[in-house]
C-alpha cells in the first residue's frame, strides 16, 4: 500500500470524520491551541482522532474549517437522529473561505420541490464549485475560494 495515501475514517455512531494523509498540509488549525479542538485532533496520540471527544456540532465546525481539504465528513444515518435531540433554533455560520454552516433543524427543498430533513449541521456550498450543490463538498479549497 502506498503509505502516502492513507485514508482513515472515524466515527461517533452519528457523524464519520475522513482523514487523507496526502492531503494534510499539517496547517495544525485542527489541533493548535488557539483554534483546534484538541478533544478529538490530537496528532500526539493515537488514534489521532477520536470523535468521541466533542459534539457532532462541533466536530463538523472544526473539519470544515481545514485549509487544505484533508479532513471531510459525512453523516451517518440522518433519519436515525431523534427528533428530541434536534436544536430547534437555527444558527447560520459563514466558515471564512468555505462554506456556510447551518445548526439546527431545517428543511432543504430543491428546484423540483423535493424536501430533505437535516439535522444538526448543514454546510451549504458558498464558492459554486461544489459537485454536490447545494452542499459544501470541500472544493472550496481547490479552487482557493475566498470570501
Ligand atoms: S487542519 Fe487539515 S491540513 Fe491542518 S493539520 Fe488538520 S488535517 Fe492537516
Ligand atoms: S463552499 Fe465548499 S464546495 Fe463550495
Amino acid at each position: 500500500m502506498d503509505k502516502t495515501k492513507i485514508v482513515k475514517k472515524y466515527t461517533n455512531g452519528e457523524v464519520t470524520i475522513v482523514w487523507q494523509s496526502e492531503k494534510c498540509i499539517h496547517s495544525k488549525k485542527c489541533w493548535n491551541e488557539s483554534e483546534g479542538l484538541r478533544s478529538v485532533f490530537n496528532p500526539r496520540e493515537r488514534p489521532w482522532i477520536k470523535p468521541e471527544g466533542a459534539s457532532t456540532e462541533k466536530i463538523i465546525e472544526h473539519v470544515c474549517k481545514c485549509p487544505s481539504g484533508a479532513l471531510s465528513f459525512y453523516m451517518n444515518h440522518e433519519e436515525d437522529v431523534k427528533k428530541e435531540e434536534i436544536t430547534t433554533e437555527q444558527v447560520v455560520e459563514i466558515v471564512e473561505n468555505g462554506p456556510l454552516l447551518v445548526y439546527g433543524n431545517i428543511t432543504v427543498k430543491d428546484k423540483e420541490g423535493n424536501q430533505t430533513q437535516k439535522n444538526k449541521v448543514t454546510a451549504f456550498c458558498r464558492c459554486g464549485q461544489s459537485n454536490n450543490k447545494p452542499y459544501c463538498d470541500g472544493s472550496h479549497v481547490k479552487c482557493g475560494f475566498k470570501g
